[in-house]
This record gives C-alpha cells, structure tokens and sequence, in this order.
C-alpha cells in the first residue's frame, strides 16, 4: 500500500493556490491549445475514484486538520464528470472539517457541459473557485491558437459559474497575437475588454481577472511556429501598449463592480494590481510610467511560468 501523494509530474496550479494541498484528479489535457505545456508527454486520463480518495486519505494522515484549501489538478479537471467530481469533492468535505473551498482548471467547454444544478451540486459540496483561461476576446485569434472555445463560450461559462456562487478568477494572454501585426494586438487588446465588460456580474460579489505575458516554452506549437520564424514575440513596449488599449476600453456599468485586476505574474514585465474598474485611471498611469521607464521592468531572465 503507498504511502505517499501520487503525483504525475511536472505539475501546474495557480500561484495562488501555492499554500494548497494538491491532488491528482486528472492526468494531461484532452485540448491541443498552441501555447500551452500541460497538454506535453502526459496521456490524458481521469484517476480512479478510489485512487484519488486514498491520496486524500494520506493527506489526513499527513497534515490532519490543517487542510483548508484543495486544489485539484492537472490542466483542466472540470472535465472530470460531474458525478465523480462530486465524490471527490463531497469526500474532501467530510475527511477535513476545516477546508474551505475546493478549486479547479476549468476549459470554458467543460463548464458549459455542466448542468446548472450540477454546477449548484459542486458548490455547495466545496468546489468555490474555478480558474478560467479565456486568452482573448477575440475569437480570430481564439481559433488561430487553437483554444476550441469562443468568445461567447467565456460569457455563459462565466454566468453559469457566476449562478451556482463558484468564483470566476480568468486569466488573459498579452502577446498572443504576436509582433508585427498591430491590428491583430488591437483587436485581441479590445475584444478582450469587451469580454470582461460583459462577462462582469451586475452585484458586488468578488471575482479575478489576471493577465499573464506569453511565455514560449519548449516542445509547444508556438515554439516550433517561432523556430519557423512564422511567429515572433512582443517586445515589452508592445506589451504594454496593448495591455493600454485593453485598459481603456474596460467599461463596467456595474458600478459596485468588485474585480480584482492583477498583471504581476512572474511572467509579467510590469507589476500592476488593482480593482476594476475602479482603478482602471491608475493603472493606466503605472502602465504610461512602464512606457516611458524601461528600467522598472523585469529582465527577461526573471520570465517565467
Ligand atoms: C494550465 S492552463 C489551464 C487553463 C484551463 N485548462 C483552460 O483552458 O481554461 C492555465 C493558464 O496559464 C496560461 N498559460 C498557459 N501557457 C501559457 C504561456 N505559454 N504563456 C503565458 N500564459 C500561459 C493561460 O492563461 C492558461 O489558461
Ligand atoms: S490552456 Fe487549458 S485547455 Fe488549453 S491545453 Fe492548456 S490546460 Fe488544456
């Protein structure tokens, strides 16, 4: 019998979820997306049931009461089936008196697929937070780096997370697009304003929007696209710019609006932090200092993912 947390390495979760306990729910990623790694060298699968409950069991033994967060991996373990997912989350439920929320990747699809009264059912069992990569807004580029989701898919996967009171944190790509095409960086820059303008909730319930820099690692199609020299990356002023066009276009009509806006991942080159949209004029003021500033940004070797 094991006695140690299974794990299929290399692992990712959210910096946020760094003081987590992690368990293997789900291995690799059924979605090819271009920029991705957590779709390499792992066949996709779902674990057993049992399996993942014995790792939960070692937890307890491990760490005792001290479990308040769960975070279940790998790259996008909502597409675990709602019955299973249920089990595993009712399960960490009753084993850790003291966890506070269960979280998960979710690939926009595999919300949608979800019934509302499954997604309602996941909730109140403990799953409170679902990191969504939405990329864009802009659907062009959504389907040229192969996302198999749309802009609308993120508006009705955000509602239906939204009903059922689990918590939206969406990450964005600065640079996806790519150097040399300015129109396609303003479009990408604008559609993805208007995509958080409309996905955002008419109450004052908190919820995330992070925008990460596009990193190009090894073994992706974008590597293998920029080795071509079919693509090549943003410079930071770039960057920047675009991360300008799509601040000035964040509008929310919901004025109590609570939108935790970061953008300093270690794969930024500027740190900036604040809550939309009502911080959006400060920002934009860090982001014109960044333009005109250079040396405050973080060298390319400090990038990463
Ligand atoms: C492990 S993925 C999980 C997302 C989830 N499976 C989905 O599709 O919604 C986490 C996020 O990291 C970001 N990410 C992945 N590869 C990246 C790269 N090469 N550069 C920058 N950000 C990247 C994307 O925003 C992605 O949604
Ligand atoms: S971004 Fe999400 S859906 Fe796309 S390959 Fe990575 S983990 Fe899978």
């Amino acid at each position: 019998m094991r006695d140690k947390i299974y794990y299929c390495e290399p692992v990712f979760r959210p910096p946020s979820e760094g003081y987590s306990l992690l368990i293997q729910l789900t291995e690799g990623c059924i979605y090819k997306c271009d920029f991705c790694i957590s779709n390499l060298r792992k066949q996709f699968l779902v674990r057993e049931v049992e399996d993942v409950k014995r790792d939960l069991n070692i937890a307890k033994k491990q760490y005792g009461q001290r479990i308040k967060k769960i975070f279940f991996l790998d790259g996008n373990a909502m597409v675990t089936p709602a019955e299973k997912l249920l089990e595993v989350t009712k399960y960490a439920k009753e084993l850790f008196p003291n966890l506070e929320r269960c979280a998960v990747y979710a690939h926009a699809k595999d919300i949608i697929k979800k019934s509302d009264e499954q997604l309602r059912e996941l909730s109140d069992s403990g799953l409170r937070m679902a990191y969504v990569g939405f990329e864009s807004g802009y659907n062009k580029l959504l389907k040229a780096v192969n996302k198999h989701a749309t802009k609308e898919d993120y508006i009705i996967a955000s509602k239906k997370l939204f009903n059922a009171d689990i918590t939206l944190s969406a990450t964005l790509i600065n640079g996806l697009g790519g150097a040399d095409n300015p129109e396609l960086s303003e479009m990408h820059a604008k559609e993805s304003a208007d995509l958080i303008n409309k996905t955002c909730p008419s109450d004052d319930r908190k919820w995330y929007i992070a925008f990460l820099t596009l990193m190009v690692p090894q073994g992706t199609e974008i590597y293998r696209e920029k080795a071509k020299g079919s693509f090549k990356e943003m410079d930071q002023f770039e960057i920047l710019q675009e991360l300008k066009i799509f601040m000035q276009n964040i509008e929310f009509e919901n004025k109590n609006a609570n939108c935790v806006f970061r953008s300093n991942h270690a794969s930024n080159y500027l740190p900036i932090k604040g809550v939309l949209d009502r911080d959006k004029g400060k920002i934009i003021s860090t982001i014109n200092y960044g333009l005109t500033h250079p040396e405050v940004m973080r060298p390319e070797f400090y990038r990463g993912l």
